[in-house]
């Protein structure tokens, strides 16, 4: 008997500029607005897929045989069965997967998670050892991004590296992600200040419908989409001071959002908050051009262009002790591979 291929897809964690904060359609995953990230390098997800003779799929996470009901596990059998479905697949496959930042480090994994599902799971049932050969089975990066979306929204911007927009449209069929400009354009880093190790109390996806209920959710809306011509335009020009403030203003907002919802959700608190205030502290006195943003929960990822990577890093370090930090840059996007 031959033995099973595996393949094995890297997908980058993204970070978001322009949050995608709220669904206009939860079934079909269309959102609320715009939104725009920076894909990582090193702070990802490797997935391994192959083709099993069995009655359900299997997963394992680090290591460990997860069930569709464990907490890791629903998310994955959940898309598995629904790629099973929309391609007519009735083969089983045996996952595996891992992160590349420590579990519970506090650090979202569902976009590089179900970015790295969707793309080993169609390369095993395709057949397909790299993103060409996807492609020969019509799977562009854009319809990979498509899919991954429905598992988790941000996994669809997964599927680039460098800054990646994902396009509201005028309705949820004619939605788009795309690539707007490649790792090469400019340089810059995120370094990861991590306050909690625990999984957030709200789920993004319990977030994303709360935020409808916030008097400040419309006015929000009202304006990002000039907030994201800016932020295109700064990312253009290589424009860090146009940037920063950009990025600051728009996760402040977002978390504003959250904290005056009908059920206020606190991401963050009182540690988080003077860490804030201590990076425009160091911004000002030591004329450090880093600047803030977070998504739904307590850490706090720093952008900053990698020339003051030497000045910044120590400084960082002695605040947040060594282990509490982690430190990437942006990076070159999905892998795939046959192992
Ligand atoms: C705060 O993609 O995790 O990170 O589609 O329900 O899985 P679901 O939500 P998810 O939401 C991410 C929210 C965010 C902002 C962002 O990445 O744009």
């Amino acid at each position: 008997m031959n033995t099973p291929i595996i393949y094995e897809a890297y997908a980058p964690s993204n970070i978001a500029f322009l949050k995608y904060w709220g669904k206009a359609d939860e079934d079909l995953q269309w959102p609320a607005n715009d939104s725009l990230s920076m894909s990582l390098s090193q702070l990802g997800t490797k997935t391994t897929a192959q083709r099993i003779s069995a009655s359900d799929h299997e997963v394992e996470f680090n290591d460990q045989s997860i069930s569709r009901d464990h907490d890791h596990g629903k998310k994955i059998y959940k898309h598995l069965d629904f790629l099973g479905a929309r391609f007519k697949l009735t083969t089983k496959l045996g996952i595996k997967t891992s992160n590349s930042f420590p579990t519970g480090c506090g650090i979202a994994s569902s976009a590089s998670g179900l970015a790295a599902l969707t793309i080993a799971s169609l390369a095993a049932w395709f057949d397909a050892p790299s993103f060409h050969a996807l492609e020969e089975h019509k799977f562009f990066k854009k319809d990979i991004a498509d899919l991954s979306r429905m598992g988790s929204g941000s996994a669809g911007r997964s599927l680039w590296g460098g800054f990646v927009l994902w396009e509201k449209s005028t309705s949820a069929l004619l939605q788009k992600i795309s690539q707007s400009f490649n790792h090469t354009h400019w340089d810059l880093c995120d370094s990861v200040a991590l306050f909690s190790k625990e999984a957030k109390k709200v789920s993004s996806t319990e977030g994303h419908r709360l935020a409808w209920t916030s008097p400040l959710f419309p006015p929000r809306q009202a304006i990002i989409h000039e907030r994201l011509q800016s932020l295109i335009d700064a990312i253009k020009h290589r424009e860090m001071n146009k940037l920063g403030p950009i990025i600051e203003q728009e996760a402040l907002e977002m978390h504003a959002v959250m904290m005056s919802a009908e059920t206020p959700v606190y991401y963050f608190g009182h540690e988080t908050s003077q860490f804030l205030a201590w990076i425009r502290q160091i911004r000002n006195t030591n004329h450090l051009p880093v600047y803030f943003t977070l998504d739904a929960g307590s850490n706090v990822h720093l952008i900053y262009e990698k020339k003051y990577k030497t000045k910044l890093i120590p400084l960082l370090e002695e605040r947040m002790g060594k282990d509490s930090v982690l430190h990437d840059e942006v990076g070159i996007g999905p892998t795939l591979k046959t192992v």
